[in-house]
Protein backbone atom coordinates (compact mmCIF):
# COMPACT_ATOMS: atom_id res chain seq x y z
CA UNK A 1 0.00 0.00 0.00
CA UNK A 2 2.85 2.51 0.62
CA UNK A 3 6.04 0.74 -0.27
CA UNK A 4 8.32 -1.01 1.79
CA UNK A 5 9.27 -0.18 5.11
CA UNK A 6 10.66 -1.55 8.24
CA UNK A 7 8.13 -3.12 9.48
CA UNK A 8 8.09 -5.23 5.84
CA UNK A 9 11.86 -6.19 6.02
CA UNK A 10 11.55 -7.91 9.44
CA UNK A 11 8.00 -9.63 8.62
CA UNK A 12 10.10 -10.41 5.05
CA UNK A 13 12.77 -12.30 6.79
CA UNK A 14 10.60 -14.47 8.90
CA UNK A 15 8.45 -15.11 6.26
CA UNK A 16 11.23 -16.47 4.25
CA UNK A 17 11.95 -18.52 6.89
CA UNK A 18 7.77 -20.14 7.16
CA UNK A 19 7.86 -20.19 3.66
CA UNK A 20 11.24 -22.54 3.59
CA UNK A 21 9.87 -24.66 6.22
CA UNK A 22 6.12 -24.48 4.92
CA UNK A 23 6.99 -25.60 1.39
CA UNK A 24 9.14 -28.49 3.16
CA UNK A 25 6.56 -29.69 4.77
CA UNK A 26 4.39 -30.07 2.05
CA UNK A 27 7.03 -32.19 -0.39
CA UNK A 28 7.25 -34.72 2.85
CA UNK A 29 3.19 -34.76 2.86
CA UNK A 30 2.57 -34.70 -0.45
CA UNK A 31 5.10 -37.33 -2.09
CA UNK A 32 3.60 -38.24 -5.94
CA UNK A 33 2.33 -41.65 -5.76
CA UNK A 34 2.72 -43.97 -8.98
CA UNK A 35 -0.56 -44.88 -9.70
CA UNK A 36 -3.61 -42.78 -11.39
CA UNK A 37 -3.85 -40.39 -8.57
CA UNK A 38 -0.80 -38.96 -9.57
CA UNK A 39 -2.36 -36.28 -11.25
CA UNK A 40 -4.52 -35.14 -7.83
CA UNK A 41 -0.94 -34.90 -5.76
CA UNK A 42 0.43 -32.79 -8.52
CA UNK A 43 -1.99 -30.46 -8.65
CA UNK A 44 -2.22 -30.38 -4.38
CA UNK A 45 1.74 -29.69 -4.79
CA UNK A 46 1.38 -27.21 -8.27
CA UNK A 47 -1.35 -25.22 -5.34
CA UNK A 48 0.35 -25.49 -2.08
CA UNK A 49 3.80 -25.23 -2.88
CA UNK A 50 6.37 -22.30 -4.24
CA UNK A 51 4.05 -19.26 -3.77
CA UNK A 52 2.39 -16.90 -1.31
CA UNK A 53 3.23 -15.11 1.29
CA UNK A 54 2.45 -17.90 4.14
CA UNK A 55 1.05 -14.71 5.96
CA UNK A 56 -1.35 -17.01 7.99
CA UNK A 57 1.52 -19.26 9.56
CA UNK A 58 3.61 -16.51 10.05
CA UNK A 59 0.84 -15.49 12.68
CA UNK A 60 0.50 -18.51 14.11
CA UNK A 61 3.89 -18.88 14.97
CA UNK A 62 3.82 -15.05 16.45
CA UNK A 63 0.95 -15.87 18.89
CA UNK A 64 2.85 -19.05 19.45
CA UNK A 65 5.72 -17.30 20.49
CA UNK A 66 4.19 -14.86 22.88
CA UNK A 67 3.64 -18.38 25.01
CA UNK A 68 7.01 -20.42 24.43
CA UNK A 69 4.90 -22.97 22.35
CA UNK A 70 6.90 -25.72 20.68
CA UNK A 71 8.21 -24.56 16.78
CA UNK A 72 6.99 -28.29 15.85
CA UNK A 73 3.27 -27.39 16.94
CA UNK A 74 3.23 -23.94 15.39
CA UNK A 75 4.34 -25.07 12.35
CA UNK A 76 1.82 -27.81 11.82
CA UNK A 77 -1.22 -25.74 13.19
CA UNK A 78 0.04 -23.04 10.29
CA UNK A 79 0.74 -25.66 7.87
CA UNK A 80 -3.01 -26.77 8.59
CA UNK A 81 -4.62 -22.66 7.83
CA UNK A 82 -2.49 -22.36 4.79
CA UNK A 83 -3.84 -26.06 3.68
CA UNK A 84 -7.37 -24.39 4.05
CA UNK A 85 -6.20 -21.11 2.69
CA UNK A 86 -4.70 -22.71 -0.35
CA UNK A 87 -7.88 -24.77 -1.08
CA UNK A 88 -9.98 -21.71 -0.51
CA UNK A 89 -7.58 -20.16 -3.35
CA UNK A 90 -8.07 -23.03 -6.12
CA UNK A 91 -11.92 -23.01 -5.79
CA UNK A 92 -11.89 -19.37 -5.60
CA UNK A 93 -10.49 -19.07 -8.69
CA UNK A 94 -12.59 -21.71 -10.41
CA UNK A 95 -14.70 -20.31 -13.69
CA UNK A 96 -18.09 -20.89 -10.92
CA UNK A 97 -16.42 -18.07 -8.63
CA UNK A 98 -14.13 -15.87 -10.05
CA UNK A 99 -12.57 -17.30 -13.29
CA UNK A 100 -8.75 -16.49 -12.71
CA UNK A 101 -6.14 -17.64 -14.70
CA UNK A 102 -3.24 -16.67 -12.63
CA UNK A 103 -2.69 -17.04 -9.03
CA UNK A 104 0.87 -16.68 -7.18
CA UNK A 105 2.38 -15.38 -9.91
CA UNK A 106 1.56 -19.13 -11.67
CA UNK A 107 -1.33 -20.37 -13.88
CA UNK A 108 -4.33 -21.41 -11.61
CA UNK A 109 -5.18 -25.07 -10.88
CA UNK A 110 -7.70 -25.42 -13.48
CA UNK A 111 -5.36 -23.42 -16.35
CA UNK A 112 -2.40 -26.09 -15.66
CA UNK A 113 -4.82 -29.16 -15.13
CA UNK A 114 -8.61 -29.00 -15.48
CA UNK A 115 -11.27 -28.02 -13.41
CA UNK A 116 -12.47 -31.26 -12.35
CA UNK A 117 -8.87 -32.20 -10.93
CA UNK A 118 -8.83 -28.52 -8.81
CA UNK A 119 -12.07 -29.06 -7.29
CA UNK A 120 -10.65 -32.16 -5.74
CA UNK A 121 -7.28 -31.05 -5.70
CA UNK A 122 -9.12 -27.91 -2.93
CA UNK A 123 -11.30 -30.53 -1.42
CA UNK A 124 -8.18 -32.99 -0.64
CA UNK A 125 -5.85 -29.61 0.65
CA UNK A 126 -9.31 -29.28 2.83
CA UNK A 127 -9.33 -32.80 4.15
CA UNK A 128 -5.03 -32.64 4.82
CA UNK A 129 -5.72 -29.67 7.04
CA UNK A 130 -7.96 -31.76 9.88
CA UNK A 131 -5.92 -34.72 9.35
CA UNK A 132 -2.49 -32.51 10.42
CA UNK A 133 -4.97 -30.68 13.50
CA UNK A 134 -5.16 -34.34 14.74
CA UNK A 135 -2.11 -36.03 14.18
CA UNK A 136 -0.09 -36.44 18.05
CA UNK A 137 2.63 -34.40 16.33
CA UNK A 138 0.37 -31.38 16.88
CA UNK A 139 0.00 -31.38 20.13
CA UNK A 140 0.45 -34.08 23.27
CA UNK A 141 -2.94 -33.01 24.22
CA UNK A 142 -6.26 -34.57 22.91
CA UNK A 143 -8.17 -32.09 23.96
CA UNK A 144 -5.92 -28.97 22.74
CA UNK A 145 -6.34 -30.86 18.98
CA UNK A 146 -10.17 -31.34 19.04
CA UNK A 147 -10.28 -27.59 20.47
CA UNK A 148 -7.87 -26.70 17.28
CA UNK A 149 -10.31 -28.98 14.62
CA UNK A 150 -13.39 -27.10 16.19
CA UNK A 151 -12.06 -23.47 15.92
CA UNK A 152 -10.44 -24.55 12.05
CA UNK A 153 -13.56 -25.94 10.89
CA UNK A 154 -16.07 -22.80 12.54
CA UNK A 155 -13.23 -20.50 10.86
CA UNK A 156 -13.76 -22.70 7.41
CA UNK A 157 -17.40 -23.28 7.20
CA UNK A 158 -20.47 -21.01 6.41
CA UNK A 159 -20.11 -18.85 10.15
CA UNK A 160 -16.93 -18.34 8.42
CA UNK A 161 -14.73 -18.15 5.23
CA UNK A 162 -17.35 -20.29 2.87
CA UNK A 163 -20.10 -18.36 4.11
CA UNK A 164 -18.18 -14.51 3.68
CA UNK A 165 -17.46 -16.29 -0.15
CA UNK A 166 -21.18 -16.87 -0.33
CA UNK A 167 -21.54 -13.36 0.54
CA UNK A 168 -19.22 -12.48 -1.84
CA UNK A 169 -20.68 -14.15 -5.04
CA UNK A 170 -24.21 -12.18 -4.04
CA UNK A 171 -22.02 -8.89 -3.97
CA UNK A 172 -22.07 -9.23 -7.53
CA UNK A 173 -25.72 -9.05 -7.48
CA UNK A 174 -26.80 -6.67 -4.83
CA UNK A 175 -25.58 -3.32 -3.60
CA UNK A 176 -23.93 -3.93 0.36
CA UNK A 177 -23.71 -0.61 2.30
CA UNK A 178 -20.54 -0.83 4.79
CA UNK A 179 -21.98 -2.69 7.45
CA UNK A 180 -22.95 -5.84 5.30
CA UNK A 181 -19.21 -5.52 3.36
CA UNK A 182 -17.97 -5.28 6.83
CA UNK A 183 -19.25 -8.62 7.61
CA UNK A 184 -18.54 -10.20 4.31
CA UNK A 185 -15.14 -9.25 4.79
CA UNK A 186 -14.51 -10.57 8.46
CA UNK A 187 -16.33 -14.36 7.29
CA UNK A 188 -14.39 -14.26 4.25
CA UNK A 189 -10.72 -13.08 4.91
CA UNK A 190 -11.15 -12.62 8.98
CA UNK A 191 -11.94 -15.68 10.00
CA UNK A 192 -9.00 -17.71 8.75
CA UNK A 193 -6.72 -14.91 10.10
CA UNK A 194 -8.65 -15.00 13.28
CA UNK A 195 -8.24 -18.93 13.66
CA UNK A 196 -4.26 -18.12 13.34
CA UNK A 197 -4.31 -16.04 16.92
CA UNK A 198 -6.80 -18.15 18.75
CA UNK A 199 -4.70 -21.43 18.04
CA UNK A 200 -2.05 -20.13 19.42
CA UNK A 201 -4.10 -19.20 22.48
CA UNK A 202 -5.55 -22.61 22.15
CA UNK A 203 -2.54 -24.31 21.87
CA UNK A 204 -1.08 -22.21 25.33
CA UNK A 205 -4.59 -23.72 26.71
CA UNK A 206 -5.21 -19.55 27.76
CA UNK A 207 -8.73 -19.54 29.11
CA UNK A 208 -11.60 -17.80 26.97
CA UNK A 209 -11.91 -14.67 29.41
CA UNK A 210 -7.71 -14.03 28.87
CA UNK A 211 -7.70 -13.84 25.39
CA UNK A 212 -9.87 -10.38 24.70
CA UNK A 213 -6.89 -8.32 23.33
CA UNK A 214 -5.89 -11.80 21.33
CA UNK A 215 -9.24 -11.58 19.51
CA UNK A 216 -9.61 -7.69 19.47
CA UNK A 217 -5.65 -7.63 17.36
CA UNK A 218 -7.27 -10.58 14.98
CA UNK A 219 -10.47 -8.70 14.74
CA UNK A 220 -8.69 -5.43 13.49
CA UNK A 221 -5.72 -7.05 11.62
CA UNK A 222 -8.27 -9.29 9.52
CA UNK A 223 -10.62 -5.79 8.00
CA UNK A 224 -7.36 -4.08 7.92
CA UNK A 225 -6.02 -7.16 5.67
CA UNK A 226 -8.85 -7.36 3.46
CA UNK A 227 -8.77 -3.53 2.99
CA UNK A 228 -5.28 -3.74 1.52
CA UNK A 229 -6.68 -6.43 -0.57
CA UNK A 230 -9.22 -4.40 -1.81
CA UNK A 231 -7.21 -1.37 -2.45
CA UNK A 232 -4.19 -3.56 -4.29
CA UNK A 233 -7.41 -4.58 -6.60
CA UNK A 234 -7.71 -0.95 -7.57
CA UNK A 235 -4.15 0.10 -7.59
CA UNK A 236 -1.45 -2.04 -7.06
CA UNK A 237 0.65 -4.40 -9.74
CA UNK A 238 -0.98 -7.85 -11.45
CA UNK A 239 2.96 -8.86 -11.38
CA UNK A 240 3.92 -8.08 -8.17
CA UNK A 241 0.64 -9.23 -6.87
CA UNK A 242 1.29 -12.46 -9.46
CA UNK A 243 -2.89 -12.47 -10.13
CA UNK A 244 -5.22 -10.49 -11.83
CA UNK A 245 -6.02 -7.61 -10.77
CA UNK A 246 -9.24 -5.01 -11.01
CA UNK A 247 -11.64 -7.68 -10.61
CA UNK A 248 -14.06 -6.36 -8.32
CA UNK A 249 -14.88 -3.87 -10.03
CA UNK A 250 -15.23 -5.88 -13.01
CA UNK A 251 -17.75 -7.99 -11.18
CA UNK A 252 -19.47 -5.15 -9.50
CA UNK A 253 -18.74 -5.92 -6.02
CA UNK A 254 -18.97 -3.32 -3.81
CA UNK A 255 -15.77 -3.32 -1.37
CA UNK A 256 -13.99 -0.71 1.27
CA UNK A 257 -12.75 1.23 -1.57
CA UNK A 258 -16.26 1.51 -3.60
CA UNK A 259 -18.22 2.57 -0.55
CA UNK A 260 -15.32 4.73 1.10
CA UNK A 261 -12.75 6.10 -2.16
CA UNK A 262 -9.22 4.55 -1.60
CA UNK A 263 -7.90 7.15 0.68
CA UNK A 264 -10.84 6.56 3.25
CA UNK A 265 -10.46 2.73 2.95
CA UNK A 266 -6.61 3.51 3.60
CA UNK A 267 -6.67 5.89 6.69
CA UNK A 268 -9.61 3.33 7.90
CA UNK A 269 -7.00 0.88 7.50
CA UNK A 270 -4.17 2.10 9.13
CA UNK A 271 -6.61 3.10 11.78
CA UNK A 272 -7.35 -0.44 12.48
CA UNK A 273 -3.66 -1.22 12.26
CA UNK A 274 -3.16 1.33 15.22
CA UNK A 275 -5.88 -0.15 17.27
CA UNK A 276 -4.71 -3.70 16.51
CA UNK A 277 -1.38 -2.86 17.92
CA UNK A 278 -2.95 -1.04 21.11
CA UNK A 279 -4.73 -4.23 21.65
CA UNK A 280 -1.47 -5.67 22.67
CA UNK A 281 -0.91 -3.46 25.44
CA UNK A 282 -0.42 -6.37 27.57
CA UNK A 283 2.54 -7.96 25.61
CA UNK A 284 6.09 -6.58 25.84
CA UNK A 285 8.70 -7.46 22.96
CA UNK A 286 7.34 -11.18 23.11
CA UNK A 287 4.65 -9.31 20.52
CA UNK A 288 6.71 -7.52 18.44
CA UNK A 289 6.64 -10.02 15.74
CA UNK A 290 2.49 -9.66 15.74
CA UNK A 291 3.02 -5.74 16.08
CA UNK A 292 5.33 -5.56 12.79
CA UNK A 293 2.93 -8.05 11.02
CA UNK A 294 0.25 -5.54 11.41
CA UNK A 295 2.32 -2.55 10.08
CA UNK A 296 3.23 -5.32 7.24
CA UNK A 297 -0.80 -5.95 6.36
CA UNK A 298 -0.56 -2.31 5.33
CA UNK A 299 1.98 -1.89 3.86
CA UNK A 300 2.14 -4.40 1.59
CA UNK A 301 2.60 -4.39 -1.91
CA UNK A 302 1.51 -8.18 -3.06
C1 LIG B 1 -5.54 -13.66 -0.86
O1 LIG B 1 -4.85 -14.00 0.31
C2 LIG B 1 -6.99 -13.93 -0.71
C3 LIG B 1 -7.65 -13.21 0.39
C4 LIG B 1 -8.10 -13.82 1.42
C5 LIG B 1 -7.82 -11.78 0.28
P1 LIG B 1 -3.30 -13.70 0.46
O2 LIG B 1 -3.05 -12.28 0.02
O3 LIG B 1 -2.84 -14.07 1.81
O4 LIG B 1 -2.68 -14.68 -0.64
P2 LIG B 1 -1.29 -15.47 -0.66
O5 LIG B 1 -1.41 -16.59 0.32
O6 LIG B 1 -0.19 -14.52 -0.29
O7 LIG B 1 -1.17 -15.97 -2.06
C1 LIG C 1 -10.86 -14.65 -1.88
O1 LIG C 1 -11.10 -13.30 -1.98
C2 LIG C 1 -10.94 -15.03 -0.45
C3 LIG C 1 -10.95 -16.47 -0.28
C4 LIG C 1 -10.44 -17.30 -1.13
C5 LIG C 1 -11.57 -16.95 0.92
P1 LIG C 1 -10.69 -12.61 -3.33
O2 LIG C 1 -11.42 -13.20 -4.48
O3 LIG C 1 -10.77 -11.13 -3.15
O4 LIG C 1 -9.16 -13.03 -3.38
P2 LIG C 1 -8.19 -12.75 -4.60
O5 LIG C 1 -8.22 -11.26 -4.80
O6 LIG C 1 -8.72 -13.55 -5.75
O7 LIG C 1 -6.86 -13.24 -4.10
MG1 LIG D 1 -13.32 -14.07 -4.73
MG1 LIG E 1 -10.60 -14.04 -6.30
MG1 LIG F 1 -9.35 -9.66 -3.86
Amino acid sequence: MKGQGTASALVGKRAGATAAAIDRAFADLLPLPDDPRRRLYEAMRHAAMGGGKRLRPLLVEATAELFNIAEESALRVGLAVECIHVYSLVHDDLPAMDDDDMRRGKPTVHKAFDEATAILAGDCLHDLAFEILVDEATHGDPFVRCDLVRALAAASGPAGMAGGQMMDLEAGKASFDLATVTRLQQLKTGALIGFCIEAGAILARIPPEARTGLHGYARDIGLAFQIADDLLDVEGDAALAGKALGKDADAGKETFVSLLGAERAREQALLLVDQAKAHLHGFGAEADLLRAIADYIVERDR
